[in-house]
């Protein structure tokens, strides 16, 4: 990976570049046309190796990953796996995958809920919770809709989990973005231009104007990697 800003550099290190862990940290992949999602419906096919290196990365970094249930319900999601090189720098077992669900109708027979070496958590509000089966951990805020902040206090005061990464989708994104919880935007270019009414967009919900400071660019096999701070 080459470093073009802030100081060009070649031979980076994504672990050490992405190092400096912000409180949330949104981590995506689209095309050039802002598809979130490849041919058929995934992001596989979005960015290729260099994608999946950072993507990779920013997991090892974070102490819990965040993703809405409509990703999940996909049924493509597995669970939080680190490879023998980043576990050893990590120092310890894959963080959580943190499922952020208002109705908690999830598929619990999935690997994601059955097979993951660190148990996945549930985020919903009160309403949603007795949908949770009993084995698995639940963080419930709010009533009839999740308290996000509140959800995002306990993930960090209750369960410890300081430093999260939200990998989407485009709505529990959006949602993140309007409550002012995320501190960084961690944009991965695919170099494509997929086209197409079907695909869907990067923050399709965003329905305000959010302004970013550009504080780093990196390139790695035709993938640009943009990373901005939010404004907020
Ligand atoms: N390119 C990428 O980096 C990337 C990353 C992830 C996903 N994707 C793609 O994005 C698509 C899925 O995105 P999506 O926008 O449809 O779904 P999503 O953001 O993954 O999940 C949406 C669901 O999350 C819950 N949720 C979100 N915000 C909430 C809030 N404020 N309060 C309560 N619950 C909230 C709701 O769950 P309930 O319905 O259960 O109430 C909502 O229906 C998939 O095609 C996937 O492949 C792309």
């Amino acid at each position: 990976m080459r470093r073009l800003l802030p100081e060009p550099a070649a031979g980076v290190d994504p672990y050490e570049v992405y190092g400096d862990r912000p409180g949330l940290r949104l981590g995506m992949v689209m095309s050039v046309d802002g598809s979130v999602t490849d041919a058929e419906g995934w992001t596989d096919g979005l960015g290729g190796d260099a994608d999946f290196r950072v993507f990779r990365t920013l997991r090892a970094l974070a102490d819990a990953i965040l993703v809405g249930a409509g990703t999940v319900r996909t049924g493509r999601l597995g669970p939080a796996r680190l490879r023998p090189d980043l576990r050893a720098r990590r120092g310890g077992p894959p963080a959580p995958i943190v499922v952020v669900s208002r109705s908690a109708d999830l598929d619990w027979t999935l690997p994601l809920f059955t097979e993951a070496e660190t148990p996945t958590i549930v985020v919903t509000c009160q309403n949603g919770r007795k949908n949770v089966p009993a084995h698995i951990q639940v963080v419930a805020e709010g009533e009839d809709d999740i308290d996000l902040p509140a959800a995002i206090d306990t993930l960090r005061g209750g369960l410890g989990r300081e430093h999260l990464l939200c990998e989407g989708g485009p709505t529990l994104a959006a949602a993140l973005i309007r409550a002012s919880l995320v501190d960084e935007l961690c944009l991965n270019l695919a170099p494509t231009l997929l086209g197409g009414a079907h695909h869907t967009r990067l923050l399709d919900g965003l329905d305000t104007e959010v302004p970013l400071d550009p504080t780093a660019l990196y390139i790695d096999e035709g993938v640009l990697f943009v990373r901005y701070r939010l404004r907020v």
